[in-house]
């Protein structure tokens, strides 16, 4: 009975945190798209991610970002473009907010050309 009450007053703890990953966005790569790491991945990372979010970091100084999700290079970006998508971008089926979780954040219109660059592969 214990072990039940606690199973359950842990499930409720878990539905009161915001998702960390929403659905994927649907974002689709236009043909034109003209968006590269140096002129939009880059920038965005180092504006709204790599302070927690960085290679160069300590443990300690990552504020609990898990490890292998370092977006101070664009390997590291690619490498886990997906997750980016659910946590972070905009597109047609979603909208994605969890991150950052705090501090400055996207406009929608940041977060749609996230969705982009993602969906034509994070060139
Ligand atoms: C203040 C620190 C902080 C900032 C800034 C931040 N994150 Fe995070 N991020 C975290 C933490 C903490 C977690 C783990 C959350 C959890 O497990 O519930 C996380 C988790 C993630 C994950 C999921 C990792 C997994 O387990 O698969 C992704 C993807 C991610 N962040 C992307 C981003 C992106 C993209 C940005 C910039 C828009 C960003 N984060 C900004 C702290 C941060």
């Amino acid at each position: 009975m214990i072990a039940r009450l606690a199973i359950a007053a842990a499930v409720l703890a878990g539905c009161a945190q915001p998702q960390l990953f929403g659905p994927p966005t649907e974002a689709s790569c236009p043909p034109a798209s003209t968006l590269t790491w140096d002129s939009f991945g880059k920038p965005f990372m180092d504006a709204y991610c790599v302070r927690c979010h960085a290679s160069t970091l300590a443990p300690a100084q990552r504020h609990g970002a898990p490890t292998f999700h370092d977006f101070d290079t664009i390997y590291g970006t690619r490498a886990v473009r997906e997750h980016i998508d659910l946590t972070t971008a905009a597109g047609p089926a979603a909208v994605n907010t969890s991150m950052p979780p705090g501090g400055d954040a996207p406009t929608l219109e940041e977060r749609q050309l996230l969705g982009e660059w993602l969906a034509c592969g994070a060139p």
